[in-house]
């Protein structure tokens, strides 16, 4: 057994000792061979949320400190909730009532619903559907939500990568808004991000107007963020987006075991975190499509796994294009069923897993992996990755694998990119009645 944690007095004499008595083979075996199977270990390093020279941005909407401070606010504020269904549920929910700092900046349950549900829990789980609303009036969208981590990484957002007029959007101009009107807005060119949230603005029913800036007592924040812009562009939902979309560039998990092992704190995981670590990138392949900084990558592939309408998502069905994934945005055949390969930060945060949320939990995952065998009998034999055959991992590996995918990768610390309240004094991430009573925002 190696002592990592001993009291400062007797700091010398122990650490003698625990210089001796850890053999050298089990206290170093993984760490040799995830050094090894890594190789450039600054691959993989996310650089800090303030550097932001380092950080992957459009030249569209450069990083300045006043836009991440705005967009910061905006993503938790109520208060431009207001185009909702009904006038009861105006000013209830935020981007983060399905993008939860505590889930991992996803929902903490199966499908996020906005607009059309109250109530919140610990981390989401308990939001519920308002029984007045009708299915197809709710806020909900047919797919698992995906994390707002990292996505400085994403060149073309969204499981089916529709937005962003760059990367492997490049060529696609034909069908910008051809089966998904929103995705006309990569016209812009603005960056995947700054189009997709203004989009989304719209999809979850916000909207920015100068009286209401003002009112809520954003205007100053907005001058400050885009100095020379026209009003008409500021004082909207394209000035909410960009601002967004710079906070958003911000949430790195740079605090995880995994990142501080990378920067050279070889204590910073355990034994079996880096066991697993050389599984990732070494025997399973994993690291072939998530090979990005975020552990994600814009490699599309059909995994087989079942669509959300079967995992009981709502306002959704067999017929959502949704389920086609990238071939739903680019109506072509190779691109059917293929489905963008995610970032792999705080997962454990809040399953359940892939498109559809089919697994409960990341050892799920693995397993499904594992064995390879597909699970969802629609998408043709020819469209499956050829990765989806059986692994053969030991159950200590699958252990070790799934706890450097849970620890590992897990910031504890994302509550930094939470403001401790926004300018209405509105509760948040949701501002109903039942979210009040369940946040004790009184
Ligand atoms: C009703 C729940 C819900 C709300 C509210 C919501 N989102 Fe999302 N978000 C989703 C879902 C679902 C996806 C994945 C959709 C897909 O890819 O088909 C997603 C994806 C994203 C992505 C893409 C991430 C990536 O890696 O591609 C970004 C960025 C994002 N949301 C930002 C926002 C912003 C900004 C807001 C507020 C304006 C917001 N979301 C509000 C459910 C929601
Ligand atoms: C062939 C490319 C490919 C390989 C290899 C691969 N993945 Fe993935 N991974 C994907 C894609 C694509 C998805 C999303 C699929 C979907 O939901 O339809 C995904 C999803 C995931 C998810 C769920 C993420 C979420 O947000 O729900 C986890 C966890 C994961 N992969 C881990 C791994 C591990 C561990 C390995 C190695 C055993 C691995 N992946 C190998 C492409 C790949």
């Amino acid at each position: 057994m190696c002592v990592r944690f001993f009291p400062l007095m007797s700091f010398i004499a122990l650490s003698m000792v625990t210089m001796f008595s850890c053999t050298p083979e089990t206290q170093s075996v993984y760490e040799a061979e995830l050094t090894k199977v890594i190789g450039d270990k600054t691959r993989f390093i996310l650089p800090d949320s303030d550097d932001f020279a380092s950080i992957p941005q459009t030249s569209a909407n450069p990083l300045t400190a006043d836009k991440v401070a705005l967009g910061k606010l905006l993503f938790h504020e109520p208060m431009f909730s207001n185009v909702a269904k009904t006038q009861e549920s105006n000013y209830t929910y935020t981007c983060s009532t399905c993008h939860v700092a505590d889930a991992g900046f996803r929902p903490g349950r199966q499908q996020g619903i906005a607009d059309g549900a109250y109530g919140f829990g610990v981390k989401g789980e308990s939001r519920a559907k308002v029984p007045t609303y009708k299915e197809s009036d709710l806020d909900a969208q047919g797919a698992r939500p995906l994390a707002t981590l990292n996505t400085a990484y994403v060149t073309n957002s969204m499981w089916n990568g529709s937005f962003g007029s760059e990367g492997v959007n490049i060529g696609t101009e034909d069908v910008w808004g051809k089966y998904d009107p929103t995705t006309a807005l990569n016209a812009l060119k603005a960056g995947a991000l700054e189009s997709q949230n203004i989009a989304g603005l719209s999809t979850h029913r916000m909207f920015y107007s100068k009286e209401l800036i003002t009112k809520a007592g954003y205007k100053a924040m907005f001058d400050a963020a885009f100095p020379n812009w026209s009003e008409e562009d500021k004082y909207s939902n394209k000035g909410a987006s960009f601002a967004i979309s710079a906070y958003l560039r911000t949430l790195l998990t740079n605090e995880a075991p995994f990142q501080k092992w990378l920067k050279g704190n070889s204590e910073a995981m355990t034994e079996q975190e880096k066991q697993g670590a050389s599984i990732f990138f070494g025997k399973a392949g994993c690291v072939t499509c998530h090979y990005e900084k975020n552990l994600g990558s814009m490699n599309f592939a059909a995994l087989g796994v079942k669509d959300h309408y079967e995992m009981g998502g709502l306002n959704t069905s067999e017929s959502d294009r949704r389920n086609l994934g990238r071939g739903g945005f680019t109506g072509k055949d190779e691109d059917m069923y293929k489905f963008r390969t995610p970032q792999l930060y705080n997962l454990g945060d809040s399953g359940p897993y892939f498109h559809g949320g089919s697994k409960n939990s990341l050892e799920e995952v693995v397993r499904y992996f594992n064995t390879g065998v597909v699970e969802n009998s629609r998408v043709p034999k020819t469209q499956i990755a050829e990765f989806i055959k059986p692994i053969g991992l030991s159950e200590e590996e699958i252990q070790a694998l799934t706890t450097f995918l849970q620890n590992g990768l897990r910031d504890p610390n994302l509550k930094r990119y939470v403001p401790s309240s926004v300018l209405s004094r509105m509760c948040f991430p949701n501002n109903d009645l039942t979210s009040k009573i369940d946040m004790d925002c009184f």
